[in-house]
């Protein structure tokens, strides 16, 4: 199987080259390599490549930012996945796609299921709700979209890496604990998408994140609690609870973003991971490479 990956040297795009099953001959291309909101890059790419399957793992991800730049968030993550999209229907491929926890308001206080109606409340979850409709609309026989959440791994910054380090530099920390959600190890994202490769029958939306619930402050005394059992922090500081309104962003969060995960455990017949588990795995990675 030929397969694409766009956005190499993101944090998903890594752990997928990692776990590449055997047999698949892997192209994994980053933004310089192919800008994938430039259309006759992608039609020209994809039409000299002709994959069996692309993955899109490319995306304009600064949440923050995107509230500015507005055009660039929807040229990436509306036009680019449209492009794909419709590259991949001229050569019959398949999409497997990767969407967010921030297509929801955060309104629910039980988890978000597949057919739950979005409503992003930032720049971002919008201009990432337009590209799954876009790929919908194009390609809604051989596509899959995989909303995911709270995003970690080695490769790359993540909350994880952003707290080890501000764990070391400074004396206290106060962290939001009236957003929660649930943390998600980028390569239990990958193993799952590498099952759904090997299945074309699967279809539609799915969503995946590790097991449990967390608030941010929750994700942050777990990952300090890790990091010095296992050595990689000498001593504890303070870390306090705040309220998001004690912490203002330029994007608006959802208060709760836990997704129900039973549809994507069920087609791929693999079970979700509790978060603090694969936190302790991914902080041993770190210690590999320390
Ligand atoms: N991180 C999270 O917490 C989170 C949460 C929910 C959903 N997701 C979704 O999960 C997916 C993977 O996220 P991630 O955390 O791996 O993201 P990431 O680490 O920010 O990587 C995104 C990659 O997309 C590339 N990219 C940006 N603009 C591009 C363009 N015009 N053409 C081609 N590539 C482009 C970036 O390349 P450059 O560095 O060269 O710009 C980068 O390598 C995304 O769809 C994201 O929306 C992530």
């Amino acid at each position: 199987m030929k397969v694409v990956v766009t956005g190499k040297g993101g944090q998903l795009a890594w752990e997928l080259v990692q776990l590449a099953p055997q047999g698949v001959e892997l192209i994994c291309v980053s933004s310089i390599e192919l800008d994938i909101s430039n259309q006759s890059l992608v039609n020209e790419f994809i039409n000299k490549i002709k994959p069996d399957l692309v993955i899109n793992a490319a995306a304009y991800t600064a949440v923050d930012k995107a509230e500015d730049d507005i055009v660039t968030a929807y040229s990436v993550n509306e036009l680019g996945t449209k492009y794909l999209a419709q590259a991949c229907k001229s050569i019959k491929a398949r999409i497997l796609h990767v969407s967010t926890d921030f297509v929801f308001d955060g309104s629910n206080t039980t988890p978000y299921a597949t057919d739950a109606t979005p409503n992003p409340i930032n720049v971002y979850g919008a201009s990432k709700l337009a590209g799954d409709l876009a790929l919908q609309q194009i390609l809604p026989e051989s596509s899959v979209i995989v909303r995911t959440a709270w995003v970690y791994s080695v490769n790359g910054n993540n909350f994880v890496k952003s707290m080890l380090r501000l764990m070391r530099e400074k004396p206290r920390l106060d962290i939001i604990y009236d957003q929660v959600g649930t943390p998600t190890w980028a390569k239990g994202l990958a193993q799952w998408l590498w099952i759904i490769a090997y299945k074309p029958e699967v279809i539609g939306i799915y969503h995946w994140t590790d097991a449990g619930i967390a608030s941010w402050y929750d994700f942050a005394i777990a990952i300090q609690e890790l990091a010095i059992e296992k050595g990689l922090l000498k001593e504890a500081i303070p870390v306090s609870p705040i309220l998001t309104s004690a912490y203002l962003t330029p994007a608006k969060r959802p208060e709760y973003s836990v997704m129900d995960k039973s549809s994507a455990e069920t087609v791929a017949g693999i079970n979700t991971i509790h978060w603090r588990k694969q936190l302790s795995t991914m902080i041993d990675e770190l210690l590999i490479g320390a």
